[in-house]
């Protein structure tokens, strides 16, 4: 089992598509065990996006990250972190897959809905940086996993 860092953008929430995005998580079989809708401040938005500082978009992203809530989550499953990966899709939604979140929802990657970690070491990095453990909930079974009798 896996745990991967996801969050929906201002654009994402300020559009409405909290319940349809986070179902294509749940349709998929990845468990949520942490969630908050938070407005994002300046200081957590350029921890988060440090990779990015001195790129010539860097600015506008921050701005547009601190711009309105954004809903932060951790989720759990089998290779969670290429597969959620997979299906927000690519950066640009007009090279991403169709069926992916970011193909089928967005036009512009600058408003492109979701963030989700890229790799195990950012996995960690922005779980701990978005969480503390007290939030997280990892202390239910989802009903599948409760008839399996995991
Ligand atoms: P995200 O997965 O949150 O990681 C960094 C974000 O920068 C990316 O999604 C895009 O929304 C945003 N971004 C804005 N402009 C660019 C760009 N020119 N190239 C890559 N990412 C960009």
């Amino acid at each position: 089992m896996e745990r991967t860092f996801a969050a929906l953008k201002p654009d994402a929430i300020k559009r409405g598509l909290m319940g349809k995005i986070l179902s294509r998580f749940e349709d998929k079989g990845y468990k949520i065990i942490a969630m908050k809708l938070i407005n994002v401040s300046k200081d957590l938005a350029s921890k988060h996006y440090a990779e990015h500082v001195g790129k010539p978009f860097y600015d506008s992203l921050i701005e547009y990250i601190t711009s309105g809530p954004v809903l932060a989550m951790i989720l759990e499953g089998e290779n969670a972190i290429l597969g959620v990966r997979h299906i927000v899709g690519k950066t640009n939604p007009d090279d991403a897959d169709v069926g992916s979140i970011r193909a089928d929802f967005c036009t512009v990657k600058e408003y492109n809905a979701v963030h989700a970690s890229d790799c195990i070491e950012s996995a960690k990095r922005e779980m701990e940086l978005w969480f503390s453990p007290d939030e997280i909930c990892d202390n239910y079974k989802t009903m599948s996993e409760i008839v399996m009798g995991v």
